[in-house]
């Protein structure tokens, strides 16, 4: 960990870091979660967590809570039935709240829809039907590659009703990205739309679908939703997502399914150029989803009006635009569209037109508003606002006293959540009724959750020490294995603590001498660029799968705005090392950085890459990051007596051929 250098920032921030923000009288005294619950969960977790999954309605109630018996494979509330889609729409109408708004939904033009409780539940059930109409069955697999619109919500929630595990996958991926995942899962249908707004224009996306689907043995259809009007190529197993949905009745007889059946498939990245393909399952996901949502976010059922401006591509946008909100019965708002679209105050004037009570955003988010400045938010009343939240990275103390003081104008707890794709849902957080937090510290874990930071051997780490973040104990929301290599899951997961049976998250962190947990960053070659994990070796693997890449080394480097940023370096091959010294190499660079946005998407897109002549690498052949990474950030660099040749890192630091950014 100390060879990751964003520690080192991140602890000089601590230093000076002793504000803390006690919430106010009045949120204290009517919080959902006050502080008794901390020593109630730690008591007995158990008991605490079947309380929390009784907020659910069960069509055959659980008797048993947690079997770890076969451990590190989880089963929560194991002969408990449940359908997750009735408990996220259909209750709240049986319950006489249909015409409660679900969500408002902001097109990026400028369009908008709101859709209630009752007008979700009809959509749900014609969109089940016509998904039963395609013969898929129980278990079958469903890609969804859909921009921010009302039909995605839709089809995750008719997956979910039929027991059609869904795979989403970003709409900012590839084609080959969203090819490999499709193979991966095994899909049989791809629901996606013929187009998407950014940024004022109609850009592709089924497109993408036709170039992923093309050699598919699996994929059986293909949905596609009109958004833009945008021309699109048709194939005879293509079908319009308003000619097969729309005339479907709305009545659909909901079928309960064990709690251990699977509901998602989420990709992530790990260490290895092979996404992950994190499996979540039914019961104990939606408790954790719900359960946090109530606690972290104070959310108040029919008064608060809750926006998390995550795209459902994401983990975030499945446990907090759809799972966890749903269920708690929220009106939340949902926007298709960028922040400066079409002008840097979106975001600000949807809160006042909306009257958005909760905000649940990202760091980077944060950072890119600061930038742009704070006469922005200034034009805004914003006072409909209570509660505010981060998620996604390390929110540095600057960025959180900016967000505190410009958007929560000092009067809105900050609610610093941390968790994973595979956690499912928030692990580590402050309650907002509860805690008196710390500018860029996640506090302690949530009652009911067990962390820790430890050191090597997995002993706990002292007050002002740093270490590994841990998970001790199972918790609701776990993912259940790696879809395809459960192997893999026990060996990433598991295996770095596997005396202790601790769950390794892959992260860095620290107590303070309050015990207060600060998160350091991936300790890991795992990246987090906006709040998006992305594995160097993913990026290298895409770089050398262009033909003038003969090897590649990625490092992430601090990034002001991104928190990291993409920083490659390769070694070209012959005949093209010959043609970059002649001509011009940023041709060269601008290609290859087109080449792993073609490759995995544009978020993967390097922010710089240095054509060199060689890498630093040990006697064994190993790629000495560490010292790449003092390039990337303009850093003397360190200590080299470890590598094979020591000239190589003068080469590279005198020689730079070729940068570029944008
Ligand atoms: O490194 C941590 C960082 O994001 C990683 C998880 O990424 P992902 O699975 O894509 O999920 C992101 C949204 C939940 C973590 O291992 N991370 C996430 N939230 C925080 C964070 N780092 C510090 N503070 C956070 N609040």
């Amino acid at each position: 960990m100390a060879d990751n250098p964003a520690n080192s920032e991140t602890l000089d921030n601590l230093l000076s870091e002793n504000r803390t923000f006690p919430p106010s009288a009045e949120l204290a005294a009517n919080a959902n979660v006050k502080q008794e619950a901390y020593a109630r969960a730690e008591a007995d977790p158990e008991a605490y967590w079947a309380e929390q999954a009784n907020r659910l309605d069960w069509a055959t109630p659980f008797t048993q809570v947690l079997d770890w018996s076969d451990a590190p494979h989880a089963k929560w509330f194991a002969d408990g039935k449940l359908n997750v889609a009735v408990n996220c729409v259909d209750r709240h109408v049986d319950a006489g709240h249909g015409d409660q708004v679900a969500f408002h939904w902001e097109g990026e033009p400028g369009d908008s829809r709101s859709v209630t409780y009752a007008q979700l539940k009809d959509e749900v059930c014609k969109a089940a039907n016509a998904l039963v109409s395609l013969g898929l069955q129980t278990g079958d697999r469903v890609a969804i590659y859909l921009p921010m619109i009302p039909e995605a919500i839709v089809a995750m929630l008719a997956c979910a009703r039929l027991g059609l595990p869904h795979s989403v996958v970003f709409g900012g991926f590839s084609a080959e990205a969203l090819r490999s995942r499709v193979a991966d899962a095994e899909a049989k249908l791809v629901i996606t739309a013929d187009g998407q707004f950014r940024r004022g224009s109609a850009l592709p996306l089924k497109a993408a679908v036709d170039e992923a689907v093309e050699a598919s043995d699996s994929v059986q259809h293909v949905l596609v939703v009109r958004r833009t009007g945008i021309d699109v190529e048709w194939a005879d197993n293509n079908l319009w997502w308003h000619e097969l949905v729309d005339g479907q009745s709305t009545e659909h007889e909901a079928e309960a399914f064990d709690a251990e059946h699977p509901l998602f498939i989420l990709y992530t990245s790990g260490t290895t150029g092979q996404p992950k393909g994190i499996l979540h399952t039914s019961g104990g996901y939606l408790t954790q989803a719900a359960y946090t949502h109530h606690a972290v976010f104070d959310h108040q059922a029919g008064q608060d009006v809750y926006w998390c401006t995550a795209d459902i591509g994401w983990v975030t946008g499945h446990t907090y635009i759809v799972y966890g909100p749903l269920a708690n019965r929220a009106t939340e708002v949902i926007y298709e569209g960028t922040p400066n679209s079409p002008h840097e105050g979106r975001h600000w004037e949807i809160i006042d037109k909306y009257q958005v009570s909760i905000y649940y955003t990202a760091p980077t988010t944060i950072r890119t508003f600061m930038k742009w400045g704070k006469d922005i938010p200034a034009k805004y009343s914003l006072a409909s606002l209570r509660i505010l939240g981060s998620v996604g990275e390390p929110i540095n103390p600057e960025a959180w006293m900016w967000y505190r003081e410009n958007i929560g104008h000092d009067n809105c707890p900050i609610v610093d959540t941390w968790w994973q794709t595979e956690t499912g849902a928030i692990m580590i957080s402050p309650l907002p009724g509860v805690t008196a937090t710390k500018p860029g510290s996640a506090m302690q874990p949530i009652p009911g959750i067990s962390a820790k930071v430890v050191n090597d051997e997995g002993v706990p780490v002292g007050k002002g020490q740093g270490g590994y973040l841990v998970i001790d104990k199972p918790w609701p929301s776990m993912l259940r294995t790696i879809w395809g290599d459960d192997a893999r899951y026990v060996d990433t997961y598991w295996s770095r603590f596997a005396a202790q049976g601790y769950y390794f998250a892959g992260d860095g962190a620290k107590y303070d001498d309050d015990g207060a947990i600060w998160l350091l960053g991936r300790v890991d070659d795992v990246m987090n660029v906006s709040g998006h994990r992305i594995s160097t070796t993913e990026v290298e693997s895409a770089l050398v799968s262009h033909p003038s890449v003969a090897e590649a080394a990625v490092v992430g480097a601090s990034d002001a705005t991104t928190g990291q940023g993409i920083v490659a370096f390769v070694i070209l091959r012959g005949d093209a090392a010959q043609d970059a010294a002649e001509a011009d190499a940023s041709d060269r660079v601008t290609e290859l950085r087109n080449h792993v946005a073609k490759e995995i998407g544009p978020i993967a897109k390097p922010r710089q890459i240095m054509v060199v002549a060689e890498l630093p690498k040990t006697r064994s052949g190993k790629i000495m990051r560490r010292l790449l990474r003092d390039v990337a950030e303009n850093r003397p660099v360190g200590d080299v007596t470890t590598l094979a040749d020591s000239a190589v890192m003068e080469q590279i630091s005198s020689g730079l051929s070729a940068g570029s950014e944008d």
